[in-house]
């Protein structure tokens, strides 16, 4: 998930929105300015790598991958989506009432080692949980800020910066999970103490969809049994931000392009979002290579769709070019089984088709990290993938 907006704290999650203060773009979140110096993931090999089995929120299509940490002592179980559009980690806790009745709650009064910052915060993020386009806040967090012991994959790092979730908007209650990790370009939180511990500083992801399962989180390392061939690697555009963003040159559907789908964009990689986000026009330009059908569901402002019926008559291979650090070209292919995501509600006989317009942000989801193995690899800032 990707945060619109923060306020007071960093937080995470689903790239956020903005609650507050005026919308901005994600850049605007960036928290750290520098690059770890490459020594410092090579100082020390103290900790082996560490793998955290992730179970898939499917409803109608693949939307979130979900797997188990544990926080406090003794340790409470506490499921969180691993999710590289955001920062900080928040879970639901016993001090949120009713409004996370749905949820298994932290309680930080059963541990001894809980510190309670007494500072709240509140996040909102402008991509959620399921392909609905976030209107407004929402998707909206309240938080108060904590420390405590954090055990990921069975690697433990004491006094890691955590949030309470206070409070939650309704489109958060049909989560099966409890919270978010963020897993930022930036190492924070445990995966930042566990680098110091030693730990190399990536992580792996292998979100398989549902039909397949045994999605798993790698931390400190890759999982070479999970893909055959070798990893493509790009750089990270702009080195030192926390958003995980790759430029691409060129955008080709079903092997043609336009003058539009060939301009340059940042796109963002969210591994807590299963959509798609364009603009409007580059949105469009894509549909209209698929399908004239394809029009916009004026009653969900942001999202497309077509007649069910027609779906498995279209071929929408979605090329997204990239430049591998050689300077080679590559894709990130999205094959015609992942155009639609299910039926509307209000009109089930539409599909809702995989891109949601959002101007100002360009972003990638789980429809697109499913079908390859991805390295994120924060000490050298880059992505890497592999087809599985
Ligand atoms: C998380 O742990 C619970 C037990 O506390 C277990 O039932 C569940 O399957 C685990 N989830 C995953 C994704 O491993
Ligand atoms: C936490 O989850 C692990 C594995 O998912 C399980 O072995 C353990 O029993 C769980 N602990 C609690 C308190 O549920
Ligand atoms: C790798 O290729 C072999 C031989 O084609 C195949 O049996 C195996 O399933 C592949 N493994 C993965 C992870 O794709
Ligand atoms: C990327 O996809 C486009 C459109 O299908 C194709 O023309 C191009 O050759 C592909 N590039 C690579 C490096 O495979």
């Amino acid at each position: 998930m990707h945060p619109l907006s923060i306020s007071l704290l960093l937080a995470s999650g689903c790239l956020p929105l903005v609650s507050s203060e005026p919308v901005a773009t994600p850049h605007t979140i960036r928290i750290q300015s520098r690059v770890a110096p490459k020594e410092a993931t090579l100082r020390r090999r103290a900790l082996s790598p560490a793998t955290v089995p992730l179970a898939d929120f499917f409803l109608g299509t693949d939307l979130q991958w979900f797997g188990n940490i544990s926080v406090g002592t003794p340790p409470q179980n506490v499921s969180v989506v691993f999710d590289t559009g955001s920062s900080t980690l928040e879970f639901a806790s016993t001090l949120c009432g009713s409004a996370c009745d749905n949820q298994v709650k932290f309680d930080s009064t059963k541990s001894s080692t809980f510190v309670d910052k007494k500072t709240t915060s509140s996040i909102t993020f402008s991509t959620g949980v399921g392909v609905d386009p976030v209107i407004g806040s929402n998707y909206k967090l309240t938080l108060r800020a904590a420390t405590d012991t954090v055990t990921v994959g069975g690697l433990s790092a004491p006094k890691v910066a955590l949030n309470l979730i206070t409070s939650q908007t309704a489109k958060f209650a049909i989560d099966p999970f409890s919270g978010i990790q963020g897993m930022s370009a930036q190492a924070q939180g445990f995966f930042a103490a566990l680098t110091k511990q030693g730990l190399p500083s990536l992580f792996s992801l292998y979100l398989t969809p549902q039909a397949i399962g045994g999605a798993e989180l790698t931390i400190g390392g890759i999982d070479n049994t999970k893909f055959n061939g070798s990893l493509t690697y790009a750089d990270q555009s702009d080195q030192g931000s926390s958003t995980w963003t790759l430029t691409s040159p060129k955008i080709s559907v079903n092997g043609k392009t336009t003058s539009t789908l060939k301009q340059s964009r940042d796109v963002i990689f969210d591994s807590g979002t299963s959509n798609i986000l364009f603009d409007t026009e580059t949105t469009e330009a894509i549909y209209a290579l698929i399908s004239s059908k394809i029009k916009a569901h004026t009653s969900e402002p942001g999202t497309y769709g077509i007649a069910c019926s027609l779906i498995p008559t279209l071929p929408a291979v979605i090329d997204i070019g990239f430049t591998d650090q050689s300077g080679k070209p590559f894709n990130l292919t999205i094959p015609s089984s992942e155009l639609s995501v299910g039926p509307f509600a209000d009109s089930p006989s539409t599909c809702q088709t995989l891109i949601n317009a959002f101007d100002g942000l360009s972003l990638v989801g789980g429809s697109v990290l499913k079908h390859y193995y991805s390295v994120w690899d924060v000490g050298a800032q880059r992505i890497g993938f592999a087809a599985i």
